[in-house]
């Protein structure tokens, strides 16, 4: 063989290694044990889309986290509204969200200024489609815990203790 002949050997040696190595790192971390993201929405696409706009015209964002979204200039403790449809029902977001004074339903812990305000003035069915929706906002199994405890402190600023 040829000098020239070994180094391309070698070469072809060498890259063989490396893909081997690679995939077994690779390997290593995309364990199937993985559960992915909890949260999810079994609402159909014209109830959010209608129920993301309003939500998105009254600014319910500048207080609450959905979908990992939120406004980054405020920091109101509100509880956050993924998977909040596995907790409380559809009537419950309607008669709270047509309420004239919400804190009567869910007492708060905060400021005047920071707490849920009334969306009685809302039309009828937009307070409809953002109860449809809310309700619809559902987590997995494995999270709902996690995600009733998130909820509860949020809420009561206290321990979460089942
Ligand atoms: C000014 C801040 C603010 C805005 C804007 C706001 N919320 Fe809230 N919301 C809160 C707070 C704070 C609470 C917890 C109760 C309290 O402290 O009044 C709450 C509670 C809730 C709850 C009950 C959560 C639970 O724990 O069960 C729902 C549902 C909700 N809001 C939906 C909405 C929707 C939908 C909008 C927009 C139409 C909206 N909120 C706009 C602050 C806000």
């Amino acid at each position: 063989m040829r000098i020239e002949e070994k180094k391309i050997f070698v070469i072809i040696g060498v890259a063989i290694a490396l893909v081997v190595a690679v995939k077994a790192i690779l390997g290593h971390y995309n364990t199937t044990d993985d559960p992915g993201i909890p949260f999810y929405s079994t609402a159909s696409k014209e109830v959010s889309n209608k129920a993301l706009l309003i939500y998105k015209k009254n600014e319910c964002k500048n207080c609450h986290t959905l979908w990992t979204q939120r406004n980054i200039m405020q920091t109101v403790p509100a509880p956050p509204l993924d998977g909040i449809g596995s907790i409380r029902t559809e009537t419950f977001f309607y008669e709270y969200l047509s309420a004239e004074d919400p804190q009567l339903i869910l007492p708060s812990r905060l400021k005047k200024e920071f707490q849920m305000p009334s969306y009685a003035h809302l039309l009828d069915d937009d307070r409809k489609i953002l109860a449809a929706y809310m309700a619809s906002l559902k987590v997995k199994d494995w999270y709902l815990e996690e995600t009733r405890k998130r909820e509860y402190e949020k809420l009561t600023g206290k321990k979460y203790n089942p």
